[in-house]
């Protein structure tokens, strides 16, 4: 009546193809197919270590498996809706191929088991290939900081001219909240890499099992110790979605201020041709078109997050269909992340600072203000004081259109009569770059060292 394998001798009528069409999820498990491989070889293998399967009927499903793997690589297994999804794929392959020695891989195992742990296996290959691209992505911007030692930007809050940076103190701030990302998955990591098989359909089986064998063969630390909880556990997707859409946001933020400094109005950075996109009536437009899908995919991500909490926040226990709905929102997750960060290395490489436009703009706007104000208080105002009298300074520099530097005695003791021009010797953004003396700061001795320690960090 009906060739689905999960369709017991209880049915009396087929399944409506409406259903189907409606409940398959082929069309995006699919790429399950090789994680699915490995759990059916493990489980397997370990029927046989307990006898449940005899050496050659193991050795008949080994060289079945291979040779379904190898039509699957080569697109060549047949995909059926009323299949369901891979694992009725596969299994159904193995029963066309071996009878009922095929009818005997499900022993001690169920789909929910199945479905968790090929899930797990194929999130923490996806969560090792995606800090592979963090890594090159750190080591883009680390490479930027020899390139781009002597240049001096201004640092904004407020995105208003605030104080002056060095630029590699930009690009080691990006290396930093990357280096949390790549925390947070490896922590994730622990939580993904534990084996749920063996679970079955959600109480644990009366066969006699060894879970710890299959969890051992397919790399896992840890063996889940509740069979209720982790056939129906998916922590380890939000987990996974969470850090995916903190760091499809820090690529976002990134991607803005790049989109801004390569604007005319700004003119700090020249971004490379091959990621820019032309515009069809404009001839002159050279488009940030990669920055701006970057920002705004991260919209997506972060709605793969909220589609997961709320797929799963109204489930009792332990397997239910819904969960189901969990991949579509994982895989596109880690997809639109992964391009974004292997899209981004290239762009860090490849662009170039105006180091002439920037320079020549980088007096506007007072970055020297605040060393000004660190002035007064070190030869004795209060903070308040001086942040007061600098505001003052500031003001009838603006009136003259001048630099603080360039203000005459007569213009500072008209503010305060204790001010000479002996402060405003220590102006100008290259002095207040070096002025800098906390940890963490600008300060070029700081920046080198911090060049040094993430240089012997990412080799
Ligand atoms: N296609 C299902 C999924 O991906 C497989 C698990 C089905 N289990 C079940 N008891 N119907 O979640």
């Amino acid at each position: 009546m009906t060739s689905s394998p999960s369709r017991s001798g209880v049915f009396q009528a087929a399944t409506d193809k409406r259903l189907e069409a409606f409940s398959e999820s082929i069309s995006f498990d699919h790429r399950l197919y090789p994680q699915d491989i490995r759990g059916s070889l493990a489980h397997a293998r370990m029927l046989c270590q307990q006898g449940m399967i005899t050496q050659e009927e193991l050795a008949q499903i080994e060289n079945a498996l291979a040779e379904i793997g190898g039509q699957l690589d080569r697109g060549e297994l047949p995909l059926r809706q009323e299949l369901e999804d891979i694992h009725m794929h596969i299994e159904q392959a193995l029963i066309e191929r071996l009878g009922d020695v095929g009818r005997k891989l499900h022993t001690g195992r169920s789909r929910n088991d199945q479905v968790a742990t090929d899930l797990r296996l194929w999130t923490r290959e996806a969560i090792d290939r995606l800090d592979q691209s963090l890594l090159a992505l750190q080591r883009a911007f680390l490479s930027r900081c020899q390139r781009d030692q002597d240049v001096i930007l201004p640092a904004y809050t407020h995105l208003q001219r605030a104080q002056p940076v060095l630029a590699p103190h930009y690009w080691l701030a990006y290396v930093e909240k990357l280096a949390r990302d790549r925390q947070r998955l490896a922590d994730c990591r622990r939580r993904v890499n534990v084996c749920g098989l063996g679970a079955a359909a959600c109480a644990g089986t009366s066969l006699p099992i060894d879970r710890q064998a299959t969890a051992r063969e397919l790399g896992f630390e840890g063996v889940a110790a509740n069979s209720l909880d982790i056939s129906s556990d998916r922590d380890f997707v939000l987990e996974s979605a969470f850090v995916l859409a903190l760091i499809a946001t820090h690529l976002s933020g990134w991607a803005e201020e790049w989109i801004l400094w390569s604007t005319v109005e700004f003119s700090f950075i020249k971004l490379p041709q091959e990621f820019c996109t032309g515009s069809s009536i404009m001839p002159q437009k050279i488009n940030p078109d990669t920055l701006e899908l970057t920002r705004g995919k991260a919209a997506r991500v972060i709605g793969d997050l909220q589609t997961l909490f709320i797929l799963v926040k109204g489930l009792p226990l332990a397997y239910n269909r819904d969960l189901q709905e969990d991949k579509p929102a994982l895989f596109d997750a880690f997809d639109t992340v992964q391009a974004a960060v292997d899209l981004a290395a290239p762009i860090v490489e490849g662009a170039e600072l105006n180091r002439v436009s920037i320079a020549a703009r980088l007096e506007k706007g007072h970055l020297d203000a605040t060393t000004l104000m660190e002035l007064l208080i070190k030869r004795g105002f209060p903070q308040r004081t001086a942040h007061h009298l600098v505001g003052s300074l500031v003001a009838t520099a603006n009136q003259h259109e001048v630099t603080l530097s360039q203000l005459t005695l007569e213009q500072l003791q008209a503010v305060h009569p204790d001010l000479d021009r002996s402060l405003t010797s220590a102006l100008g953004v290259v002095q207040a770059v070096k002025a800098y003396q906390s940890y963490g700061s600008s300060n070029p001795e700081q920046v080198a060292d911090q060049i040094a320690r993430w240089t012997a960090q990412l080799q």
